[in-house]
């Protein structure tokens, strides 16, 4: 039985009374499909031989656009894509702390649409809230008052049951936010600077595909192609000198183990909400949709001519994980005296202890297959993916949180078996535990976050102080095939 005629059955003439018996035999099915459309679709690697571009550099009075473009993310073919200004993607938007931000926006999509600020903490009618939509033709003013530290944010559409695709399609882009500490610390700028989003993309005779099917739905879409700013395998010359990579997850559902090709440690300098204490010298670093990471490399000991790859290192991740694959390609090809030090502080990071917290609050993310009480089978998706046993609902308060109060939410993933980055609006928070699975914290778990990877088998706590911006925000998985299913609730700031 296919999804839609087991919606249609369920919605329609089978009585009440005969469900569970219909219910029975489509998981069943499900299982099957399930089984079938386990795992992530293996990567095609491409030649690496297109250079590395990057999307303009906007400051003050811009505005942007939602609209069809082409590109070229495979070779030199043409491709339908939606971005905000030309080609796939949006504009890099440069901002400095205590700034004000006024976007002029215009839907020119067939589909309503809106702007969600990702990690920027702002008014709760300017965050992109899945029920402040622009309407197609329509247009909307968004207000962005900048007040929080530096660090590598980002903007994608929020419109509930079409995120996952308008995201995919090319709509996000970077938000940078800089301030008076990190500019002292003088990292490495200009050409040694890298903004590198990362998204898988399924191609289909040279077209974007999204299509999920009920399987991909719970493993999450997963393309052949990986995509660096937009564009399919490609390469960057570099000079023997220090560069900071600061990297995006751009992709609906793929994780990433970021690490070089010859396993070489680079600096972990930076998380979601900005720099770390100190710099966290790693091998390799896990990356989920959602998530950002400020990176040092140095390719300072390389000779001339070396090519080193930026790669994806297998890990332990139910259907994901098991393929070695390249991302991008680092030509070193000029030699240079670089003066640069790594800074052994970079800023303080004033601890939330546990004993702070006000209150805990459980969340039970559960994944498909994991008899799920309520088969909600309405709405958007199909409700497969839940938060406490529920499926989101625009207009119920799941969870009323106050104003300045600490909490501790535990992500509880511990009977589960998919992959969710948990995200958290209107906050950054610090992560205190994870047990079950990989049972420890990561490099980038050492700084502020606003997205967690709670693998299968984990539970993570994670802490924050509620911001003085009521109003309603939500929470949701970064799995956006999740999300659009329903795996987000609805929280208020009172
Ligand atoms: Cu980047 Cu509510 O999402
Ligand atoms: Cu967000
Ligand atoms: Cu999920």
């Amino acid at each position: 039985m296919k999804r839609r005629e087991f919606v249609k059955l369920s919605a329609g003439a089978a009585s009440l009374l005969a469900l569970p018996a219909a219910l029975q035999s489509c998981m069943n099915e499900m299982n099957m499909d399930m089984n079938m459309a386990a795992d992530a679709v293996p990567v095609i690697e491409g030649a690496f031989s297109a250079p590395l571009s990057f999307p303009a550099v906007t400051t003050t009075n811009f505005s942007m656009t939602a609209k069809s473009n082409t590109a070229a993310l495979l070779n030199s073919q043409s491709t339908s894509v939606l971005g905000y200004a030309t080609g796939i993607l949006g504009p890099t938007i440069k901002v400095n702390t205590g700034a004000t931000v006024s976007i002029p926006f215009q839907n020119q999509l067939s589909e309503e649409t809106n702007i969600h600020w990702h990690g920027l903490l702002v008014p709760a009618n300017m965050d992109g809230h899945p029920k402040d939509l622009v309407n197609s033709g329509a247009n909307f003013n968004y207000n962005l008052p900048i007040d929080q530290r530096a660090g590598t944010y980002w903007y994608h559409p929020h419109p509930h049951g079409k995120t996952a695709k308008q995201v995919f399609m090319g709509l996000a882009g970077f938000f940078i936010v800089n301030d008076a500490e990190e500019q002292a610390l003088n990292l490495p700028s200009g050409d040694q600077e890298l903004l590198l989003v990362i998204q898988d993309k399924r191609i289909k005779n040279s077209q974007l595909n999204y299509a999920p099917t009920m399987g991909e739905v719970m493993t999450g879409y997963t393309g052949e192609y990986i995509l660096v700013n937009g564009s399919n395998a490609p390469f960057h010359n570099v000079a023997t000198r220090y560069y900071r990579l600061r990297v995006l997850n751009g992709s609906t559902a793929r994780v990433y183990n970021l690490a070089l090709s010859d396993n070489r440690a680079f600096d972990v300098i930076g998380a979601d909400g900005g720099l770390l204490a100190q710099p966290v010298s790693v091998t390799s670093l896990m990356l989920a949709p959602g998530e950002r990471a400020d990176i040092l490399v140095s390719f300072k000991s390389y000779a001339i001519g070396t090519e080193l790859f930026l790669v994806n290192k297998t890990f332990n991740g139910g259907a994901q994980g098991k393929q070695e694959f390249k991302i991008m390609k680092f030509v070193v090809n000029q030699q240079v005296n670089d003066s640069f030090v790594k800074p052994g502080q970079l800023s303080t990071i004033q601890p939330l202890p546990a004993s702070s917290a006000v209150k805990t609050r459980i969340m039970k993310i559960k994944g498909m297959m994991e008899g799920n009480g309520n088969m909600n089978m309405g709405g958007m998706g199909s409700g497969m993916h839940t938060i406490n046993d529920k499926v989101y609902d625009l207009n119920r308060v799941d969870e009323t949180v106050k104003a300045g109060d600490t909490e501790i939410w535990e992500f509880d993933n511990s009977a589960g078996d998919e992959i969710h980055p948990m995200h958290i609006h209107a906050v950054q928070f610090q992560v205190l535990s994870r047990t079950g699975g990989r049972g420890a914290l990561i490099a980038t778990e050492q700084g502020w976050k606003d997205t967690v990877l709670v693998m299968p088998g984990e539970k993570v706590r994670v802490i924050m102080t509620f911001p003085q911006k009521k109003g309603l925000f939500v929470f949701h998985c970064h799995n956006l095939e999740h999300e659009d299913d329903g795996m987000m609730l609805n929280f208020e700031i009172v």
